[in-house]
């Protein structure tokens, strides 16, 4: 059984503070539970008003668009294709239009987004006070590597994500002020809730990770998905900003992330020289990636057409391979799925040997059943 999520392994970490790049921009960070924390709090420190209206892409996690609507935003969706690419039109037409207080443009998982690689075309209509979120959830950032488009621009990740780490960092121009003690007081026992079942979700996959048994290894991870899908439950809900798990930003800052970076470029290299050979297929659709973001996925991303989709993902889960549709709850999640194959520190070359056979497995005992 192969998860998608990364073991508490100390290959992560490596004991240098780490720095990517050789500069040493001036960039504020602070540092949040989550992603969603993290939001909340800006919005009070802007001071954005009730029912503002904030713009997110088609392609995003409809519980977090749920939590923005239960802390008093309004949430319009701007167009995304198949292939994940934001319409530029209908997104310059939306801003027109409504005014938002927030505008959302993710890297879904880990693509460089297009509208980002261009924001001279709609930068003009930005009005001056909106809050810019880049949502990197699915990248492990290097903060020498950001270019702020406006002073209200922020970058905010989410870790637990992409490596074994909780806890989200948020970076900007300028400092953000702290949240106050009585507000850490009263998250307390949400923060706990939240660290308990990260604990928890990381001791199976590290049970699973290290036994022999193929047993252990399937309840181990089915363990930890369900750790994790309760962690999910909680995040995000609290009224209230919560500041990070003290521990975890030193953790953060020790990640080998040249390491991971480098293994994340040969593993995607790899997934695309294998699946190249199946690329004309009925089931799947590949999602175009940049050989520069190679190194930034969070998996190798697979998209499946509606029809074939809960067939594939049965059949792959029975197969011991545990993908899940992601972003299923996401209007983009109704035209058709995605899945994300393993990729990280904990995923060796024979595994993704190994992930490519069960999908041509799929392709070979479903090609003439499924059409019938
Ligand atoms: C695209 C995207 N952005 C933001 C978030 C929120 O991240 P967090 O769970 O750290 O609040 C999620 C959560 O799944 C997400 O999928």
């Amino acid at each position: 059984m192969l998860p998608i999520q990364p073991p508490l392994i100390p290959t992560y970490f490596t004991n240098r503070s780490s720095q990517l790049s050789s500069q040493t921009k001036k960039i504020s960070g602070s540092f949040f539970l989550s992603w969603e924390d993290a939001l909340w709090h800006l919005l009070k420190i802007h001071k954005i008003k009730k029912n503002a209206v904030v713009l997110v892409p088609e392609f995003f996690c409809g519980d977090v668009t749920d939590n923005m609507n239960s802390h008093g935003l309004q949430h319009i969706h701007y167009n995304v294709d198949k292939y994940l690419q934001p319409n530029e039109s209908d997104f310059i037409n939306k801003l027109q239009k409504n005014n938002p207080a927030v505008v959302v443009i993710f890297h879904s998982i880990g693509i460089t987004n297009p509208l980002l690689k261009n924001s001279k075309e709609w930068l003009e209509f930005l009005p001056k006070k909106t809050i810019l979120i880049e949502d990197c959830v699915h990248k492990v950032v290097d903060p020498q590597a950001i270019k702020f488009a406006t002073k209200n621009h922020y970058v905010i990740d989410s870790l637990r994500k992409v490596v074994p780490v909780q806890g989200s960092w948020v970076y900007s121009v300028h400092p953000i002020p702290k949240i106050p003690m009585k507000t850490n007081l009263l998250t307390a026992w949400y923060r706990l809730q939240v660290f308990f079942w990260w604990v928890l979700m990381e001791l199976f996959l590290n049970i699973a990770y290290y036994t022999k048994s193929k047993v252990i290894q399937k309840y181990g991870n089915i363990c930890a998905e369900f750790a994790m899908k309760k962690g999910y439950d909680v995040i995000g809900d609290q009224q209230l900003p919560a500041c990070g798990i003290p521990g975890m930003a030193w953790m953060s800052n020790r990640l080998n992330i040249v390491k991971i970076y480098d293994l994340k470029r040969k593993q995607a290299q790899l997934y695309k020289n294998i699946l190249q050979k199946t690329k004309k297929s009925k089931y799947f659709f590949y999602i175009p990636i940049s050989e520069p973001d190679f190194s930034q996925l969070r998996g190798f991303p697979l998209g499946l057409e509606l029809q074939y989709a809960e067939f594939f993902l049965r059949f792959v889960r029975e197969n011991g391979l545990l993908l899940r549709f992601e972003l299923n709850d996401s209007p983009w999640s109704k035209k058709q799925k995605i899945v994300y194959l393993p990729m990280g520190l904990h995923v060796r070359s024979d595994d993704i040997q190994w992930v490519c056979e069960v999908l041509n497995k799929f392709q070979s005992t479903f090609s003439t059943n499924l059409d019938k």
